[in-house]
């Protein structure tokens, strides 16, 4: 009993099991996925022998075949079904320095850090007090404002009870140097979308020279978390699948928005959250994008398409939820942000997505510091006659006037006018600033021409999705994680499933194993994932199919000696049914890409009976 108990502890510890009501000890939802992942090999901490590093997990065989089909699946979602217009790239993690200057990483992508004066733990500052207070988020609070409620509400280090340090903020960008050189900073990228923005230009002359186009990619990314506790909930690397699509903002028509239209979605908007009012809206995303509720087509069209991909990993529409970024909560490169969340048990709507409007922000910036020209051109159809502004800076005014300056500031008027909103300024209010000067309308000479135009050059505007993998593995395996008879069913989607089939023998007979063998390596040789397994009961073999998700169950039997048929069984029935041998190939294949159910297999032979 006593060994029972410190045995018991032990594992408590190991995983947080906590007391339920009334004294009972309860796992709850997480602890069981953690406890299920660490012991058939989904997801562990990484570098575990060592201790661990919060923020970092490894997959195990059958995580990185979870984790794989999702990257699959969303590629097959959002870039195969749309591949006339929408391609993907890869490019490194680590970029230089000015990369994310002009993205404005270096100034915005930060955090606010408070210390423990006293143990000199770490913690991120909104978090602590939100744990504390119970106060919701704050992440949009000021540093002032976050400080006011730490002394007031007097809130200590959760670890230790000492006192708090002012806050100040802390970068989540990994520094590294390239090379030997020290002043050669590189970053590993927060985002993958950088490597979008910076290659757009190759992209877009090596592809069809056209817009709409996206550009998908899935990769890595760091993000130096101050203090992450929620497993691969919040991770300081992990894995972004992510698409900027690109388009012309004065024709902002998503010609796809027809697939996803009547797709219902739920909506907390920001307007009614600022109301005081957080129940969601239902709406279809056609008509959230008339109202004006979305800010483009395309967005509306990836939120859509959005749900849909991930109510086929597994999440009901019921358990999903788009939550408004308020505009002191966005990102600095958002002019609207929806979070896509999904409903999870231990911490409630948590984003598995965002789906930001970014303008030309990115682009802008990276043509002001790289110098480089990253505006498309695109022709019309037909030439167009067009007035327009021609400039001279006059410099029978500006040389009496600024010396040896006056070629310079000629120069600088020259580009400034090139913008014919600039030009407009100078005309309507007499003068402009220019670097800091006033010049005023007798500086400049401005005439208007009548010239043939063959196209328009301009920045492309840009509509984001953006998936976070770990997330979604953790997602489907919460939401597949059932108990039937007291033992584990991962209901898993088949394609998601890492493991496809099983196939047992059903007793150690030399014939049945020899078929079940040869079924077995017939079905590796098209390179499908499957087990074999021949040790146990055919009920404990069942058990542990159905705890890591395989859909289908393939059983050798006595009657299969004499008419060459095998036993399928359904993971989440447990019904079975007969088929030849010869099919097994097509049904594996065609149960997990969905394109057949069970009960597809139930009506073809089920009603034939077993001898076909
Ligand atoms: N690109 C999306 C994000 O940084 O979260």
């Amino acid at each position: 009993m006593t060994l029972l108990f410190i045995t018991f502890l032990a594992l408590a510890s190991v995983y947080r099991v906590s007391p339920g009501l009334g004294g009972a000890w309860i796992m709850d939802k997480y602890e069981k996925i953690v406890e299920l992942a660490r012991r058939r090999g989904f997801f562990w901490p990484s570098s575990e022998i060592y201790g661990g590093v919060r923020g970092f997990i490894d997959f195990g065989p059958l995580g990185a075949l979870l984790k794989r089909n999702i990257e699959e699946k969303w590629r097959r979602t959002f870039i195969y079904e749309y591949q006339d217009f929408i391609v993907e790239i890869e490019t490194p993690v680590i970029m230089p320095e000015p990369v994310f200057k002009a993205s404005g990483h270096i100034e915005h992508f930060t955090d606010m850090i408070v210390e423990c004066l006293k143990c000199h733990r770490m913690f991120r500052a909104d978090h602590l007090v939100e744990e504390a207070t119970g106060l919701k988020n704050l992440e949009r609070l000021k540093v002032d404002e976050l400080n006011k409620i730490i002394e007031e509400r007097e809130v200590r280090c959760p670890e230790c009870g000492g006192r708090l340090s002012e806050i100040r903020t802390f970068n989540l960008l990994f520094r590294t140097t390239i090379g030997p050189y020290e002043g050669n900073v590189g970053y590993a990228r927060p985002e993958a979308a950088q490597g979008m923005f910076t290659s757009f230009k190759r992209v877009f002359e090596a592809t069809r020279r056209r817009l709409p186009l996206g550009i998908a990619q899935i990769g890595r990314v760091m993000r130096n978390e101050i203090s992450p506790r929620q497993g691969p909930i919040r991770l300081r690397e992990f894995t972004i699948m992510e698409l900027e699509l690109f388009f012309d903002p004065q024709s902002p028509h998503c010609p796809v928005l027809d697939d996803v239209a009547d797709e219902a979605i739920m909506v907390r908007t920001a307007e009614r959250i600022i109301a005081g009012n957080e129940e969601p809206i239902k709406a279809e995303v056609g008509e959230l994008v008339r109202r004006g509720i979305i800010k483009n087509e395309w967005m509306g069209f990836f939120m859509g398409l959005g749900q849909r991909f991930v109510e086929e990993i597994g999440i009901p529409r019921d358990r999903q939820l788009f939550i408004e970024k308020l505009p002191e909560e966005r990102a600095h490169y958002a002019l609207q942000t929806f979070d896509q969340t999904v409903w999870l048990e231990r911490w409630g709507w948590v984003e598995v997505a965002g789906h930001s409007y970014r303008t030309d922000y990115d682009l802008s910036r990276h043509m002001k510091y790289s110098g480089q020209d990253l505006r498309v051109f695109q022709e019309y159809k037909k030439p167009r006659r067009v007035s327009k502004y021609i400039i001279r800076p006059k410099m029978e005014v500006l040389g009496p006037m600024f010396r040896g300056r006056a070629r310079d500031i000629a120069r600088a008027i020259e580009e400034r006018l090139k913008d014919e909103e600039a030009v407009k300024e100078l005309l309507e209010s007499g003068h402009i600033i220019i670097d800091g000067l006033k010049i005023s309308r007798d500086m400049v000479e401005v005439r208007i021409e009548e010239v043939k135009e063959t196209g328009r050059r301009f920045i492309p505007h840009v509509t984001e999705p953006s998936f976070g993998a770990e997330r979604l593995v953790y997602s489907a395996l919460e939401y597949a994680y059932t108990e039937v008879e007291g033992r584990i069913v991962l209901k898993l989607p088949a394609d998601i499933a890492p493991i496809k089939a099983v196939i047992l023998p059903l007793i150690s007979d030399e014939r049945m194993l020899r078929i079940a063998e040869e079924i077995y390596r017939h079905l590796k040789k098209h390179g499908i994932p499957v087990f074999y397994d021949t040790s146990g009961s055919i009920g404990r073999r069942y058990a542990r199919a159905d705890e890591i998700g395989i859909p289908l169950a393939i059983t050798v039997d006595g009657q299969t000696l004499e008419d060459n048929t095998v036993t399928v069984r359904d993971r989440d029935t447990w019904e079975q049914v007969r088929v030849p041998i010869d099919h097994i190939v097509g049904i594996v294949l065609g149960y997990s890409r969905r394109k057949i159910t069970f009960k597809d297999l139930k009506a073809r032979y089920a009603m034939r009976g077993s001898a076909i």
